[in-house]
């Protein structure tokens, strides 16, 4: 399905809407109905429960959106999160510029500077993709929404670009209050805003969003000794290292996550590592293996804080796009914060005695909206018979749909007992209207995985069919064994 078809499945299942409609489009703000609302929330459950509550060495956090802004001139945010901006002549449409360029020369453009952009509009005649007119010299235009605080209007305030400052201005605060020491991590889920010159493609660019964030901690000795390393090395990936794409080659290689590492694609065995751990749960999930890389970023493109940078991409319709990136942030943060704080951040090593700023290893981010629209692309199924959403039963909106099969007798109060019963574990779905076939359809295509249907026999015999989302199977199952079954199911 392309990135049209899938909006507008979106609105018309209450999965997505674009905000406020009533009163014409608003660009880059979404809303979740409440099909979305259920997934959205499934995937923050998740990577929570996978890469926080599941593990010893991460911690989580839950920042202000709104934090003093020394945090953005420390971080470099104020002088450096821009994007290259390009106003058409005539019609005065604002383009972010790397985009039209690439649009126009049909190849990707990174990491060029704003004077190499004008240079590119200028000599392959680039036009205003709306109007034609001429487009104006490349600028740099800073993404942070701003904001007053207080009833003084010059107290300028910023709505945070990514959640990751949350956790650097914190981290002394958690160390202290948890006793946790190096290796370890501290997580975040949380709102972040960004003043995108032209959202585009549904959910892939917004400029409200949902990150989670881990920021990876070690000390620099600890580079090389990643005690989970051993677990991923031989996993096989596809990958785009700066290297190749140096060459001009844009086709993937396959190879483990060790040879990657020394071939240098990833900066440390942590920094492979915490790519390795999201590229095999996005398999898990059910992302086809063709449609997922990692791609090194060149030189040019790196972030300002930021010593290599993998991004694990998904082939959208729209191409090869970033799904999530893995920074090594190295000591930048901190010692930003050291220097504009004026407090002490060091980490203080009881057995050598020693201080120092602790190095973040790998950054793995990624926002809650591009993960949900990458299992949209991949478990949005045109059957012969039926629309169907094969998304992870863990992250289904509704793990069970309840029906009676018809809507008298003793057969609705069967059917909501056993809602009863099953809602106090699942999240379930009652549907008491239309034929079962329409019932099936329905849940079908927003990615029930399982339904049971109440009928007759149910009375006597306290059995009732149970049928599977993909198969479209269905068995006959004893009630009281039900919550077991589906247990079962859903861990496989
Ligand atoms: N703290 C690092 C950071 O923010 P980033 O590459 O700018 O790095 C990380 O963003 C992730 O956040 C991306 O991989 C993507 O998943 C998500 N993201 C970034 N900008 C977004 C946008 N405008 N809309 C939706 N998601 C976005």
């Amino acid at each position: 399905m392309n990135i049209d078809e899938i909006t507008s499945y979106c609105r018309r299942r209450g999965l997505v809407f674009p905000t406020a409609e009533i009163y014409g489009n608003y660009s880059g703000f979404y809303d979740y109905g409440p099909v979305g609302v259920e997934i959205s929330n499934n995937i923050k459950n998740l990577w929570w429960k996978t890469f926080v509550q599941s593990r010893e060495d991460v911690t989580g956090i839950n920042g202000s959106i709104i934090t003093h802004p020394k945090v953005w001139e420390a971080s470099g945010h104020i002088a450096s999160f821009t994007d290259p901006l390009t106003e058409c002549a005539k019609c005065h449409k604002r383009w972010r510029a790397d985009h039209v360029i690439s649009d126009a020369l049909k190849k990707p453009i990174e990491g060029l500077k704003i004077e190499e952009l004008t240079k590119l509009i200028q000599k392959n005649n680039i036009k205003c993709p709306d109007c034609k007119g001429a487009l104006g010299v490349v600028q740099n235009f800073n993404q942070m929404f701003t904001t007053n605080v207080g009833a003084v209007e010059a107290n300028t305030a910023y709505l945070r670009p990514e959640t990751a400052q949350s956790i650097f201005v914190n981290y002394k605060p958690v160390m202290d209050s948890t006793r946790m020491k190096p290796p370890f991590g501290i997580a975040q889920i949380g709102k972040a805003f960004r003043n995108e010159i032209s959202p585009r493609n549904f959910l892939f660019r917004l400029r409200e969003f949902e990150q989670m964030e881990i920021e990876y901690f070690i000390q620099k000795k600890q580079l090389s000794e990643c005690a989970y390393f051993d677990e991923f090395k031989d996993l096989k990936v596809n990958v785009l290292s700066e290297k190749e794409q140096h060459k001009g080659i844009t086709t993937n290689s396959i190879m483990t996550i060790s040879k990657a590492l020394k071939e240098g694609v990833f900066n440390s065995e942590w920094h492979a590592y915490w790519t390795a751990i999201f590229y095999k749960w996005y398999l898990n999930l059910g992302v086809n293996p063709e449609n997922l890389r990692v791609r090194q970023h060149v030189k040019e493109e790196l972030s300002h804080y930021s010593a290599g940078t993998v991004d694990i991409e998904y082939n959208y319709p729209m191409g090869w796009k970033e799904l999530q990136g893995v920074a090594d942030r190295t000591t930048y943060d901190l010692t930003q914060h050291e220097l504009f704080s004026k407090e002490k951040l060091e980490y203080f090593d009881e057995e050598t005695r020693k201080k120092e700023i602790l190095y973040v290893a790998a950054e793995p981010s990624v926002s809650v909206e591009r993960i949900f629209l990458t299992l949209l692309f991949e478990g949005l199924k045109e059957e012969k018979e039926r629309t169907v959403l094969k998304i992870h039963p863990l992250l289904a909106p509704y793990k069970i749909g309840i029906f009676p099969l018809v809507n008298k007798d003793a057969l609705p109060v069967k059917a909501r007992e056993v809602f009863k019963e099953l809602s106090a574990e699942y999240n379930c779905f009652y549907d008491d209207s239309g034929s079962i076939g329409r019932r099936y359809r329905r849940q079908d295509e927003i990615g029930t995985p399982y339904c049971i249907t109440i009928d007759f026999d149910t009375i006597k015999d306290n059995a009732a069919t149970l049928r599977d989302r993909d198969t479209m199977k269905q068995e006959r199952v004893k009630i009281k064994d039900l919550k077991e079954i589906i247990r079962k199911k859903l861990i496989q």
